[in-house]
Order: C-alpha cells, then structure tokens, then sequence
C-alpha cells in the first residue's frame, strides 16, 4: 500500500480521481463555498448527517466530484481516537473488490495525532490474512491519499508512521500465521530475508551453538519439541560502530502449549500467537530499514516450542542457565523467562546503551491491564519516561508497574538459586522479577504484551503491537544523541 500526504482544501479534494473518497468532518467544521462543503452543510441540515465519531453517510457519484463514492465522515472533536472510529467505520463501509484508491480528507487543518491515527485506521481496516485461505481475499487497495490544508505541519508524522506501517504487518503477518506455518526455523527465514535490507544483517545459531554458549535454560523449553530451537541475531548498523546499540529481545515461543504444565483446551490456539515479540522485532527491523534513523540496534529472538515429547523438561527438574544461575523449574507453563533470561545474559556481549525485551509474558499482565495498555517494567525512570512518551505519541500505550524487591520472595527455592514462578498474586510483577536477575550488566525494561498483542473473539488476529511504541522509542534515542 502506498501513501501520499497533499495540501488540499476541499475545492481540489473534488477534483481528485478516486475509488472513494472520505471526507472528515469534525463538529467544529465551518462550510465555505466550496461543492463537498456545501453537501455536507445540507446533509447536515436535513439530519442526514451528524459530525459524531463513527457516523457515515454514502453519496454515489456524487456531481462535482470526482470520486466514484464520497462518504461523509463523522469525526467528533477530530480528536486521534474520534478519527480512528470514524475511518474504521468508513473503510469497513466502503471496503470492496473494486477499492483501489482511496481518498481520505481532512476537511480542513489536520493534527499530527490525527492523522497518525487516520494512517494506521486505514492500514488496520483494509490489512487481510490470506497465507492459509484458498478464497483469498486480499488487500485491494494501493494507494492512499491523505489530504489537509496544513500538509507541511504533518508531514514528518505522516512519513514517520507510514514507514511504520510495513513493520507493524509484517509483525502482524507471522503473528498471524499457525505454528505450524511459523516453526523456530521458518521465524529465522523471515529474519534472514530482512537481512537483504539496507544496513540489516542476521546471524541465526543453531542447537550446538546455543549448547556451547550453556543457554541451559532456553534448551531445556525447547527440549520437548522436535522442531530444533533457532536463536536469531539481527542487526542494524544505521550509526558508527562506536555507538553502543539498543538491543530488543523478542520471546519467540511459536507454540505455547505449556509443557507438562499443560495449558486447558479452550483458546489454547492463542498460544500460536506466544511468538508476538518476536514478530515484534522483526517488525520494527522492516521499519529501520525504511526510516534509516542514525543509530544502532540489536534484536535478539529466542525461539522455540513449548511442547511434550517425552525428552520434555518435568516440574522441578533444575538447570543451569547461560549466567550460571541455576533454576528450578516449577512450572513448564512459564517458558517465556526461560527463553528471555539466556537471551538477556547472551545481551550483555553488545555492552548495550539499553535492553527492552517483548513478551507475551502472562496472563496476570492480561488481568492487570487488559487490551488497552501494554504492561511496562523498569527500576530506571530515564527509560521508564521515554517509554511511557513513545506509547503516547504513537498510539500504542503501555503503563509502568511496580518492581519491589518484597516481589522476588516468592521465587525463592530450597533447590536452585531461583525457581521460575512464585505464587499467583502479581503474576506479571514475579515474572519481571525472575527477568531483572539477568539484567545486571545494562539498563532495562521489560514489555509485557501478553494483553495487546492479539485480539481474540471474532476479530481473532495480531494487533502488531508493540511495533509503533518501539520504533517511535528508538527515533527518540536516534534524536537523543
Ligand atoms: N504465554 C503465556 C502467557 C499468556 C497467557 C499470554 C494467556 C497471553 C494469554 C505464558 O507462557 C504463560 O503460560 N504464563 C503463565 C505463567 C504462570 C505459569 C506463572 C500464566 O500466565 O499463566
Ligand atoms: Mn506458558
Ligand atoms: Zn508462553
């Protein structure tokens, strides 16, 4: 999908050739003398046509205008939330086979948060998972021209989350697709062709490199699959070598099913989505590459199964992970620290500016936080804030919690020097806990994302979140330095 930003006022708005054109209209909106002014103040006048979020109205052909359908768009105070109902209802209304250039027009001045929110709307609403249907129906659309009078005001946010976009469904593409279409080693693929990208390369180690380096505790989830483990390196170098990297940690399980802690059948399909940081990273990888920012960054994947073969690892079984810490392993249902804690300690060799690790760590973190906001962890309030403020501008929010050591208590263990749960209270806060033991050597923080990085129900699918709150974090520390 291709997308443009034009200064247009709505005189030349009508004269754009399209498939459909949506014009926004917030309550504010002042008609002038122009043709789709005057529509819309007579709609308006007939109560055909509220300015509320959400509310449509389709004119076909409509004389003086060039576009084939005009939809009337109610936008509310124009605000990003108001804009993003109002273009998902839109497109969901004009959706069709024959929807090749699509118009949207902010009536008159536009906010950077609005159109951000107006780009990501349309991507959102017209992205389609074809890989396993035989009725594909895919995108249709290929061109999207954005229109305000005030273009050059939001130009740089226009540009920004359009580059965005290709990494937020690319992300949401292996999300999406089966475990049994996204092993370890097809995630390593996908890795290995983003390394034909400008300034990306990708080294991808296998179950005797991964045994050498003593990742004992990521080899003991993968132990009971029979798909091999991959442990994925990938690398941007956009600055000189000199500057010391961001390095992001994607846990990459493509199959959760629990292990022999295994998982209740209902919705145990969710579990192919356990590898949403790591597509995660991948994502943001493909927005590098289009934005070119000037700094330096990692992406770490560990990825496996968790699965029960009859080599798997059993409740109490204690192992050694790459930082020498030994683990009891009480539950084989919390894998994800298993694979992100020797991805963490493998960090500490990039002597790295900071670690953020993504995870679709707990269920608590659902409980904690639900859809709306990702779970954040860090004892460093620097990284905290410019987290927190990445979230915010790019509309992809997360909320920091708590990381007392009085949580630790309960990962003490008789028999190792950590075990790998404690009890049910503040579930994703002991996670965290479990992480921040091998986050000693760089300042960190921990995304849990296990509430925002799908949608269950009928809207089954991968939000591609947390894509746009890392790559606006990585431009900040871009701009920073
Ligand atoms: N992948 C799950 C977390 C999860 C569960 C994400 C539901 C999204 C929805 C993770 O590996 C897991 O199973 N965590 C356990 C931890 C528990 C055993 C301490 C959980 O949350 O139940
Ligand atoms: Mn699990
Ligand atoms: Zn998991």
């Amino acid at each position: 999908m291709n997308f443009e930003l034009k200064p247009l006022s709505l005189v030349d708005v009508a004269t754009e050739k399209c498939d459909a054109l949506l014009v926004l209209v917030s309550q504010d909106f002042k008609p002038l003398k122009d043709d789709i002014s005057q529509l819309t103040a007579q709609a308006q006048k007939a109560a055909d046509f509220e300015a509320v979020p959400g509310k449509i109205l389709q004119i076909y052909r409509p004389a003086q205008v060039n576009a084939v359908r005009m939809v009337l768009v109610g936008v509310g105070d124009g605000s990003e939330r108001h804009v993003r109902t109002g273009v998902q209802a839109a497109v969901s209304a004009v959706k069709g086979a024959w929807l090749k250039k699509l118009v949207i027009a902010f009536a008159s001045s536009a906010r950077e948060a609005s159109v951000r929110a107006a780009v990501l709307a349309v991507a959102d609403a017209t992205y389609s998972y074809t890989l396993t249907k035989t009725k594909k129906e895919e995108r249709t659309v290929q061109k999207v021209l954005l229109t305000c009078t005030n273009a050059s005001e939001v130009q740089t946010t226009f540009d920004k989350t359009a580059a965005t976009v290709a990494g937020i469904e690319l992300a949401k593409e292996w999300a999406n697709r089966p475990a049994n279409f996204t092993t370890p080693t097809m995630l390593a693929e996908a890795a290995l062709e983003l390394a034909k990208l400008p300034k990306i390369s990708c080294e991808v180690l296998e179950p005797e490199d991964v045994a050498k380096l003593g990742m004992g505790a990521f080899m003991a989830v993968a132990q009971g699959s029979d798909q091999p483990l991959r442990f994925i390196v990938l690398r941007y170098a956009g600055a000189a070598k000199s500057r010391a990297p961001v390095v992001l940690v994607g846990k990459g399980i493509t199959f959760d099913s629990g292990g022999i802690s295994i998982k209740p059948a209902p919705e145990m399909d969710e579990m192919k989505f356990d590898m949403s940081g790591a597509a995660s990273v991948l994502g943001v990888f493909r927005a590098l590459a289009n934005i070119k920012p000037a700094l330096n960054v990692v992406g770490l994947i560990p990825a496996c199964e968790n699965l029960i073969n009859g080599k798997a690892v059993k409740p109490g079984d204690v192992v050694t992970s790459m930082s020498g810490q030994t683990i009891e392993i009480l539950n084989t249902d919390a894998e994800g620290r298993l694979v992100l804690c020797d991805a963490l300690t493998y960090a500490e060799r990039f002597k790295p500016a900071a670690v953020v690790d993504i995870a679709t760590l707990t269920g608590a973190c659902v409980i904690a936080l639900g859809a709306v906001r990702s779970g954040l962890f860090t004892s460093k309030s620097d990284l905290a804030n410019a987290l927190i403020e990445a979230g915010e501008t790019s509309q992809d929010l997360c909320w920091r919690m708590p990381l007392d050591e009085e949580y630790a208590e309960g990962l003490k263990t008789n028999f190792a020097d950590v075990a790998n749960v404690a009890g049910r209270a503040a579930g994703s806060v002991t996670a965290a806990k479990f992480l921040q033991r091998f986050t000693e050597k760089y300042p960190w923080a921990h995304l849990d994302i296990a509430g925002t990085a799908w949608k269950g129900g009928t809207a089954k699918g991968a939000t591609g979140r947390p894509v746009g709150l890392l790559v606006e974090f990585l431009l900040g520390q871009a701009a920073a330095k």
